[in-house]
């Protein structure tokens, strides 16, 4: 039997990250956080971005990141380097050469992933694929509180004009574009707490496994 992969899908700040590793920890399963991979493709910079994605070593640690062996953790989550990650993220070669990273993730005994493309190209056969949605006043207003925890300030008017233009970007990009795998179950969170949306993955998922 292959390792079971639960793919949580979404736009920019819809809580898949947060759901994801809470959904991780309670099932003992491993975790990808799949939009890492770009953004430390953004980071590490360079103009071949497919031959960084190929060739950049990089560590998940429990809470840090490193790159090249250095904790990036804490750079990793700038809005700038999120603005590029989404530009590399259209080069299909970039795409290719993180295709096999995110699948060594897939180690028993099962693993959670988040993204825009884990239940439509990485994990097809995944056995739960969620679509996380929010509507954008919500997404901006969880961005904000994020920004504002680290002493970081921005509008709210500016945060929803720049999410609307990233989830632009990621969906109208030729390869896989944000758009929910045709077998997904859409959660819209945008009045749901994180432990009701979380609660919600796990029994879609046990409701999964005894069929
Ligand atoms: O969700 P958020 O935009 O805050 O950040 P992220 O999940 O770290 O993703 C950063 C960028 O990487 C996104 O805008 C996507 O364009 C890209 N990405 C992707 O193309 N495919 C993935 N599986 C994950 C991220």
């Amino acid at each position: 039997m292959s390792v079971p992969v639960i793919a949580i899908d979404g736009p920019s700040a819809s809580g898949k990250g947060t759901v994801a590793s809470r959904v991780a920890a309670a099932l003992g399963f491993h975790y990808l956080e799949s939009g890492a991979l770009y953004r430390l493709v953004a980071l590490a910079g360079g103009d071949a971005p497919e031959r960084v994605a190929a060739s950049m070593d990089v560590e998940f640690l429990n809470r840090k990141i490193l790159l090249n062996k250095h904790d990036v953790t804490d750079y990793l989550r700038n809005e700038a380097i999120g603005d590029q990650a989404s530009e590399i993220a259209k080069l299909p070669a970039v795409r290719a050469a993180l295709l096999g990273r995110q699948r060594g993730f897939r180690q028993p005994p099962g693993l959670v992933a988040d993204g825009r493309d884990m239940g439509t190209v990485v994990f097809p056969d995944a056995v739960l694929k969620v679509f996380l949605t929010a509507s954008v006043a919500t997404r901006a207003q969880r961005r904000h509180k994020q920004l504002n925890d680290k002493g970081k300030h921005a509008t709210l008017a500016a945060l929803s004009s720049a999410l609307e233009e990233r989830d632009k970007r990621d969906a109208a990009r030729a390869v896989a574009p944000l758009k929910p795998a045709a077998d997904a179950v859409s959660l819209d969170s945008s009045d749901l707490t994180v432990d009701e949306v979380v609660d919600q993955v796990l029994n879609k998922y046990r409701e999964r496994m005894v069929r």
